[in-house]
């Protein structure tokens, strides 16, 4: 007889466990100032960040700037990638362009702030059929994603919710510098890792992630 196994009995995933670790320990940041910090992953299935079995290139630290909000509305932000953003995140955008400086593409930021005068399908049209000439010599290849993706990634670069980010670094340690023309507020930095599930399916994956605030002094 065939062993059949109940329903009900699939694995169930667990969570990662992210810790996001400033070098210092402070709460406050001057604008100018650099911060360091390092990020360590431990996933029931996935393994741990101390024995390099998590990827390098698929841990990030998100940094937000909040003008108005207390640090005690900060403190209870839920993280909760919008799909454009972990769509980026999954598709090796990173390795050609970061969020505030040039790579081999142009930042993030710079295309965002170029945008208003760039449709969105303009865009979309650049990440499909790849694009030259437009920002300098490097050329982007065509992006193997289907069109549903690019529109939700260009939907949320182009849109308000990544207004607030200033900056977005990848790997396991980085540094953070406060900038000079943000003067008021709080930054919150979001360490996060999305583990690859379990089964052949990778199904039920899950997002771990920890976040520190820091206030912004003069
Ligand atoms: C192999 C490197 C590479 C990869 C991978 C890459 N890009 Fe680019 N990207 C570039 C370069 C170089 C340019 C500038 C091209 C130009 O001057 O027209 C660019 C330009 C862009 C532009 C502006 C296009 C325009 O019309 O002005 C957007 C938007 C963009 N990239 C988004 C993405 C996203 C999203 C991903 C991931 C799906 C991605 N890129 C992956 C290298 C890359």
């Amino acid at each position: 007889m065939l062993f059949t196994a109940p329903t009900g009995s699939d694995p169930i995933n667990q969570s990662p466990v992210v810790k996001l670790i400033l070098a210092e320990n402070v709460d406050t940041v001057a604008p100018g100032q650099q911060i360091s910090f390092t990020v360590s992953v431990m996933d029931p299935e996935d393994g741990s960040s101390d024995y390099q079995e998590i990827p390098t290139n698929e841990v990030f630290v998100e940094i937000r700037h909040f003008k108005y909000n207390t640090i005690k509305e900060i403190s209870k932000y839920e993280y909760n990638p919008s799909s454009g953003l972990s769509n980026i995140k999954a598709v090796g955008c990173f390795d050609c362009h970061q969020w505030k400086n040039d790579l081999v593409g142009p930042s993030f930021s710079k295309i965002k702030q170029s945008s208003q005068q760039k449709a969105i399908n303009g865009l979309i049209g650049s990440l499909l059929q790849g694009s030259a000439g437009n920002w300098g010599n490097e050329m982007m290849p065509a992006q193997d994603i289907p069109e549903t993706k690019a529109r939700e990634i260009i939907t949320w670069l182009v849109g308000e919710k990544s207004n607030n980010l200033v900056e977005i670094s990848r790997g396991f340690d980085g540094l953070f510098t406060a900038e000079t023309s943000i003067q008021e507020g709080h930054y919150l930095l979001t360490a996060s890792y999305r583990d690859h599930g379990v089964g052949a399916e990778r199904s039920d994956r899950k997002t771990g992630y920890h976040s520190v605030s820091l206030t912004i002094t003069n």
